[in-house]
């Protein structure tokens, strides 16, 4: 779906063919406008830090890096191919400086990375791998990455389909546990995300 008001226009005609039903799930307009949107939102102006789970061709990345100057971006992604790197040159080209692309398994690089480079977020989006063992193991591991109070955004809370349950039930645990406190559940479209905040260090 094109839409002239999202954030990804540009980044579409970057990647060209490489958009055409090739890719896994990418960030629909609605849902990149709403993530865009939020960053500006004076309320949320302390958000500068962003991990995401999950760059595929850089859709999320580009919608928080377009919604102000002072954010910068890690993005954890498993895959090599050639949408993720195309979607890399457009991010650099865009945004010098201002992106990081860890290659590998969540599970095992976000914790090395962390360990390694001592970092820590404002905010965590988690898109990644959607079964459960992966979702609930991004969400805790999150609690390594993310500063107390840091907001947690978890893509794809869609218990009725089949690749929406482990991220719904991944999320309905860490909330049950008391790490996350959840803020809210936005649908847009045909899509449903949650927004919480890590609470219990
Ligand atoms: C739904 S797509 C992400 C969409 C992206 N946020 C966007 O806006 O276009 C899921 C991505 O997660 C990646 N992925 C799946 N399992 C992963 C894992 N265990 N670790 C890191 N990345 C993973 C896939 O390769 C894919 O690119």
């Amino acid at each position: 779906m094109q839409d002239s008001t999202s954030p990804n226009v540009e980044l579409n005609k970057h990647l060209g063919f490489l958009t055409l039903g090739r890719l896994e799930g990418f960030c629909i307009p609605e849902q990149a406008t709403w993530l865009q949107r939020y960053l500006q939102d004076p309320k949320h102006s302390e958000i500068k830090e962003i991990a995401e789970i999950g760059f595929n061709s850089g859709h999320s990345a580009n919608a928080f890096l377009s919604a102000r100057k002072d954010i910068k971006v890690t993005s954890f992604e498993k895959s090599k191919r050639r949408h993720v790197n195309k979607g890399k040159s457009y991010i650099d080209e865009a945004y010098p400086g201002r992106h990081e692309l860890i290659t590998g398994e969540s599970l095992i690089t976000l914790p090395v990375a962390v360990h390694r480079d001592n970092l820590s977020f404002d905010m965590l989006f988690i898109d990644g791998s959607h079964r459960f063992a992966n979702a609930y193991g991004d969400l805790m591991n999150g609690k390594q990455i993310v500063r107390k109070g840091g907001i947690a955004i978890m893509d794809d809370i869609l218990p009725h389909k089949l690749w929406g349950r482990g991220p719904a039930k991944a999320w309905e645990t860490v909330i049950e546990s008391g790490l996350i406190q959840e803020l809210e559940v936005v649908t847009a479209g045909p899509r449903t995300w949650a927004v919480g905040q890590y609470i219990n260090k």
